[in-house]
């Protein structure tokens, strides 16, 4: 039944739902929380902008965590007085958040949402409640990476070669390779123009989205494969945080050498 409404088949559903179980028991388990906390911290230990809460051990248990407490306040609120300077570095230590634990540590926040992060005013950024915690294998990681390259390029065949790899594209309608096409041209644009500021005049990415979204009922053989469903989800909650910072960045040149990194790592060349 539910396959039916959402027009996808039954085993495509039951993977969803085992992903959601598993997800959901690790997020009520705060040592599982603790861990990832303490992974993070000492990932981000060094990296300048962004910043993780440290716990307290000897104070935690499976019921309570107990950790630093982060300054800064949430987006809305540093929205009312941050300086255009501030919104830039908030939104540019966003986005470095994502690709170093997407492309770096191969581990990523799950829960994208507003309320999971603190911004400082100079815009350092904190990063809160790692409960729900997606990791991925190298390999992955490097065939999303050059999904992204052959798509921002223009390289057609490569990427829809790519997306079948992946399990993103299973038939050879050509009417469902058009539209998965056109779908990554709308989440390259921004990766293609030089300088892109997101929520400025220029973005009607939200938009295009909006418009091709109906026409993918129509194609089920377009899947979202189940570690992209998580990426996806992050760019878009990211997203959403870069549009109401209005942030302009050049997002080619800064996501280039992670995307070339990863690649590298995967083909055994770093
Ligand atoms: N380490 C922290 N420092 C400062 N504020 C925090 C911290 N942890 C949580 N908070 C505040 O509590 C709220 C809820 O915490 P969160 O870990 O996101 O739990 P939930 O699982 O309920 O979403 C956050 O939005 C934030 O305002
Ligand atoms: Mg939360």
């Amino acid at each position: 039944m539910t396959g039916k409404i959402l027009q996808r088949d039954r085993a495509e559903v039951d993977m969803i739902f085992d992903e959601i179980r598993e997800r959901l028991e690790e997020e009520l388990d705060y040592y599982n929380e603790a861990a990832n906390l303490n992974f993070f911290a000492n990932a981000f230990r060094d990296v300048p902008g962004i910043r993780v809460p440290a716990t307290h051990p000897s104070l935690c248990t499976g019921r309570v965590l107990t950790m630093d407490r982060l300054p800064g306040k949430p987006l809305e609120e540093f929205l009312k007085d941050a300086d255009e300077r501030a919104r830039q570095q908030a939104g540019l230590n966003l986005a470095r958040s994502f690709f170093v634990m997407v492309y770096e540590l191969r581990a990523l926040h799950a829960d994208p949402h507003a309320g999971n992060y603190l911004f400082e005013p100079d815009g350092t950024l904190g990063i809160l409640d790692f409960g729900c915690v997606k990791r991925f294998d190298e390999y992955f990681v490097a065939d999303y990476a050059r999904v992204a390259e052959h798509g921002i390029a223009g390289d057609k065949h490569t990427t829809l070669q790519l997306l079948r790899k992946l399990g993103g594209l299973c038939s050879e309608d050509p009417g469902a390779a058009e539209l998965l096409w056109e779908l990554v041209e709308i989440m390259a644009m921004p990766f293609r123009a030089g300088k892109f500021m997101a929520g400025g005049p220029e973005d009607d990415l939200q938009e295009r989205t909006r418009n091709i979204g109906p026409r993918f009922l129509r194609y089920p053989e377009i899947r979202t494969p189940r570690d992209m469903i998580y990426l996806h989800r992050a760019l878009g909650g990211i997203y959403s945080m870069l549009r109401r910072l209005q942030v302009s960045a050049n997002w080619r040149a800064l996501s280039r050498p992670y995307h070339e990194q990863a690649i590298k790592r995967a083909e055994g060349r770093v």
